[in-house]
């Protein structure tokens, strides 16, 4: 309740909280003891024939029903937050409570995480009760990119096919993890003229066997050779220190038609996979690194 963009409605609500406690009070006491006449009487209120009003108190019990709601409220505002900008005796707040129940389910669970820490990442991969925690937080923090079942989608890798931009060895995928990685295509529109950018599109895609014109794929090697060897390799294999992928495979991280593969070489692409290291904490990501290289290494991780 401390984000009230003026003092204006702080004070409005303080002082609606307070006058509507009040006014029910006021209810209450104008409601009580005897009759301003001094008998029964009727209101002259009549409903359905016979159903009629009388001058009669409210019952006892009603009353302090009442007067407890009214006290329960005035406890329940000095102890908590509710009345404008005061946030309560308790100092009780929904983020508090929120990251009180993360420490105390973290202090439950940290001895096991730091059992599987100490452990090697190929054989965390192989205890079974460490991949279902893995998965968990697999599902948590990375399935709405690269899917539920891990096999990515356009832009976002295949985490189940042993084919990797930054390398699948435990402690690549782990580093991948922690710091993240922003990959670097460069855009080539200006550097290359239109026939150029077809020649060497056509040559990438031949690379994984897909056909083209033959003149210019061998026009597209020497522009190859020339524009992207430095980073993909003389051989197109990809380069893990960069995040290039390897062009020869069959795989493509953002597809193989030759639209899309002009669209990769004249706008470049930039890939960026966020750093999960502060969010996770070293422990679950030892966990998260070790269910994914199980996914492709299935024979080593069962
Ligand atoms: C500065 C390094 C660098 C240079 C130079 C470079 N690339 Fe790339 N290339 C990359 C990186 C990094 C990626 C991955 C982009 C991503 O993951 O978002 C990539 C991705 C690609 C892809 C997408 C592959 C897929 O699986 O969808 C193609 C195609 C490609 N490059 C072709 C080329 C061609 C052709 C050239 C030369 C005209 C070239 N690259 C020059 C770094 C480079
Ligand atoms: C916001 C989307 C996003 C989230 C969330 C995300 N990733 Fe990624 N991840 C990517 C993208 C995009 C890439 C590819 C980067 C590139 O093009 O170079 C990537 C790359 C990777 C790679 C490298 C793959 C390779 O071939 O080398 C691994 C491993 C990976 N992610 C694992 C994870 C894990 C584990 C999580 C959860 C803790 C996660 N990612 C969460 C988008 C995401």
């Amino acid at each position: 309740m401390s984000d009230f963009i003026n003092d204006f409605w702080n004070i409005y609500v303080v002082v609606l909280v307070i006058a509507s406690l009040l006014f029910c009070a006021f209810i209450i006491l104008s409601n009580k003891g005897a009759r301003p006449s001094g008998t029964v009487e009727l209101h002259g209120h009549q409903w359905d024939e016979t159903l009629a009003e009388w001058n009669n108190p409210l019952p006892r019990w009603w009353v302090w029903l009442f007067w407890i709601t009214i006290v329960f409220a005035i406890v329940y505002l000095i102890a908590y937050p509710g009345l404008g900008r005061f946030g309560g005796k308790l100092d009780w707040s929904s983020a508090n409570a929120y990251s009180k129940e993360v420490k105390d389910a973290d202090a439950k669970v940290a001895p096991l995480f730091e059992r599987y820490a100490k452990m090697d990442l190929k054989q965390v991969a192989a205890d079974p009760d460490a991949r279902a925690m893995g998965e968990r937080l697999y599902l948590n923090n990375c399935a709405q990119c690269h899917g539920t079942d891990a096999r990515g989608s356009r832009g976002f890798p295949n985490l189940t096919d042993a084919d990797w931009l930054y390398g699948g060895e435990p402690e690549a995928i782990k580093t991948t993890i922690t710091g993240g990685r922003n990959a670097m295509m460069p855009p080539f529109a200006a550097t290359l003229d239109g026939e150029q950018v077809r020649d060497v599109v056509q040559y990438v895609r031949s690379l994984s066997g897909l056909t083209g014109d033959n003149m210019r794929i061998q026009r597209g090697k020497d522009v190859f050779a020339t524009n992207c060897a430095a980073c993909h390799g003389a051989d197109a294999h990809g380069n893990q220190i960069v995040g290039a992928p390897n062009l020869t495979d069959g795989v493509w991280l953002y597809g193989s038609t030759e639209a899309i593969v002009t669209q990769t070489v004249s706008r470049g692409r930039n890939g960026h996979m966020p750093a999960h290291g502060e969010l996770l904490g070293d422990n679950k990501v030892h966990l998260v690194a070790a269910y994914v290289w199980g996914l492709s290494n299935t024979t080593a991780a069962k």
